[in-house]
């Protein structure tokens, strides 16, 4: 049994970890976040228990590609970009997927309760759902002008997809920041449900202090 209470299909969850982590200017998915567990470990454990299955995607000289595959985890090599290594992710997820979810490795704040609610979605017959929070900063245009806050939303992961749909929209090799964006283009409507402010991306090293803090507040 999944966390995906009310879930009718089968969801498997590529988690995207092939990134350089340049910004960071180290491997930030190795970082200990929770004891000794890093970054990686609890993106991992938490896709693990809300699907049926995930695939994992890393870079291509990364060690776990050499293990003994343990399903339901499979562990393929990614791409140069954040789709190609997407798009080789969703080559490993089985026909059988009704639902795909695709995830940063890097955000380990997204919990149980955020998936269900991508999932939920999907269940309702959702094409494509993303999880968005609120804008908080005040924002203006590049050309100086006012931009009205109480009609942005910041963008998360996991993003879930009707598996057929999110294969079509990767089928042309198309690359965009996120796979909502190539599902959109492809035709489909885009359902929104309720991120969670913890759900930080690490991009930058002091990025990690604020996710334990608000992650692990009673640890030391
Ligand atoms: N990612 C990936 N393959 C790529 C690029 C990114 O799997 N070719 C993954 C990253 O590992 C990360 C997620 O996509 O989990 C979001 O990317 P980002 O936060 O930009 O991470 P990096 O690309 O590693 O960082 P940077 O852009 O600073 O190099
Ligand atoms: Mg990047």
């Amino acid at each position: 049994m999944t966390s995906g209470g009310a879930q009718a299909g089968e969801v498997w969850t590529i988690v995207v970890a092939a990134g350089s982590g340049s910004r960071f200017g180290a491997d930030k998915l190795a970082v200990a976040l929770d004891g000794d567990r890093t970054v990686l470990d609890v993106s991992l454990d938490t896709a693990l228990s809300a699907s049926r299955g995930v695939v994992l995607v890393v870079r291509a000289n990364d060690p776990m590609l050499y293990g003994v595959p343990v399903d339901p985890l499979r562990i393929v090599a990614g791409g140069d970009t954040r789709s190609a290594s997407v798009r080789n992710g969703l080559a490993a997820v089985p026909d059988t997927a009704d639902f795909v979810l695709v995830h940063d490795a890097a955000r380990p704040g997204a919990d149980a309760a955020l998936y269900d609610r991508v999932i939920e979605a999907l269940s309702q017959g959702a094409q494509a759902v993303v999880p968005a929070v609120p804008v908080v900063d005040t924002i203006r245009s590049t050309d100086g002008s006012q931009v009205d806050r109480n009609q942005l939303r910041a963008v998360q992961t996991p993003q879930g997809f009707d598996a057929a749909a999110l294969r079509t929209a990767h089928a042309a090799g198309a690359d965009a920041t996120d796979d909502a964006s190539l599902v959109e283009a492809a035709g489909a409507q885009v359902v929104l449900v309720a991120g969670d402010v913890r759900n930080l991306k690490v991009t930058h090293p002091g990025d990690v202090e604020v996710l334990r803090s608000l992650l692990y507040p009673h640890s030391s």
